[in-house]
């Protein structure tokens, strides 16, 4: 059975260690457990929340008037591996439960030999976030890699599985994302995440310019696996990206905005440029905060937020924030790159019980 205990204070459980008290909180592991505890929170008309790393989240300071369901880890089948053998390749399915930690994945990955997620070392959460936002860096995004996702449909209450063509993956989203049950949470409870890896040494090709200049190969390349999770992991760790409780520039929820998908007219000259296939252009939100004037370390009123001092995208928190102070800033920011570039930034991290 879930382990039931006392209001928890949010702040606790997220990376930017910010947010009020929920009313209540439950810890599940197996996916059974899972089931049980979201099934008869819905029956009973209490909102809920499922929290894994909370690395991505922002929660209000009056905190939730609900049920936190925390992910724990399951002791047992929290990853099977089946191996898959053609006549010219060699690959392997990966089964994982939802609360296991995504980075430890990662690092086994690469230990094992299994290609597809080197690039996405070193990001904080837990592996049922992924899909939900098709976590991505460095070139690779979760999408590549994903071939099902489990999950519990709150809305038919039963176990559904989704195959990668089905899960609507888009930059930052999908359709985990998109479709919602109510207004603290989405429809669909990830259980578990299906991937298929080839079996190699090397990576899959360098797709990011600054990882491949920190590798010293050319874009398209392959390197060793574990070179490229330590180059990552060196550029996640010189731009605040690796959580570290002693370094206040990882105290954020990641990247605060996401990177701006515009009409090509309106990307400022200078600006980077990615062209979409759709004829539009990704922008990035980094560039268009530092050029409207907000460089690293920009602090908000009271000087408890402030922009991280190695990164204009991470909004942090100082110590003795309070969310209201670092929604703030972010509308400061957000309302100076609308009027100096006409290009209207949307937060990335979930918000509950408050927005933008
Ligand atoms: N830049 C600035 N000022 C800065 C930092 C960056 O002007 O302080 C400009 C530079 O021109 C730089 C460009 O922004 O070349 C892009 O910066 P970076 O390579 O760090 O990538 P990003 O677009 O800011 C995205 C993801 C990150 C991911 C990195 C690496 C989004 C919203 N963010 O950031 O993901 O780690 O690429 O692939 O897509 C996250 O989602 O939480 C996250 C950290």
């Amino acid at each position: 059975m879930p382990e039931h205990s006392v209001p928890a204070r949010l702040a606790d459980r997220t990376t930017l260690r910010l947010g009020g008290p929920a009313a209540a909180l439950v810890t599940a592991a197996t996916e059974d457990e899972i089931i049980a505890a979201v099934d008869a929170l819905d029956a009973a008309g209490t909102p809920l929340l499922v929290l894994g790393g909370g690395s991505n989240l922002v929660v209000a300071d009056e905190g939730f008037d609900g049920t936190v369901v925390a992910l724990g880890v399951p002791d047992r089948d929290a990853v099977t591996v089946t191996e898959e053998s053609g006549p010219d390749d060699h690959h392997v399915e990966v089964t994982v439960a939802a609360g296991v930690v995504w980075d430890d994945l990662v690092a086994r990955a690469v230990a094992e030999g299994w290609v597809g997620v080197e690039a996405l070392s070193g990001i904080p959460g837990t592996v049922g976030a992924t899909p939900i936002q098709n976590v991505g860096a460095y070139g690779q995004e979760v999408a590549q890699t994903v071939r099902r996702v489990r999950v519990w449909d709150r809305r038919l209450r039963g176990v559904r599985t989704f195959d990668a063509a089905d899960c609507a993956f888009g930059y930052r989203t999908s359709r985990f994302k998109r479709d919602r049950f109510d207004a603290a949470g989405g429809r669909h409870v990830v259980l578990s995440v299906t991937f298929g890896f080839a079996r190699g040494e090397l990576s899959a090709p360098v797709a990011y310019a600054e990882l491949a200049r920190s590798l010293g190969v050319e874009v398209g390349a392959s390197a060793p696996l574990a070179e490229v999770r330590a180059a990552v992991l060196g550029l996640r760790r010189g731009k605040g990206m690796v959580l570290d409780a002693a370094d206040h520039d990882t105290w954020s929820a990641g990247s605060f905005f996401t990177n701006p998908v515009v009409d090509p007219a309106l990307v400022p000259e200078g600006a980077p440029a990615y062209p979409q296939p759709d004829g539009t252009v990704k922008t990035s939100a980094a560039w268009l905060i530092d050029h409207a004037g907000y460089a690293k370390g920009y602090p908000g009123d009271g000087g408890t937020v402030s922009l991280s001092t190695k990164h204009t995208l991470a909004l942090t928190n100082r110590g003795g924030a309070a969310t209201s102070e670092l929604l703030a800033l972010a509308r400061e920011i957000r309302d100076g790159v609308l009027e100096r570039y006409g290009i209207e930034l949307e937060n990335e991290p979930v918000t509950l019980g408050c927005q933008l």
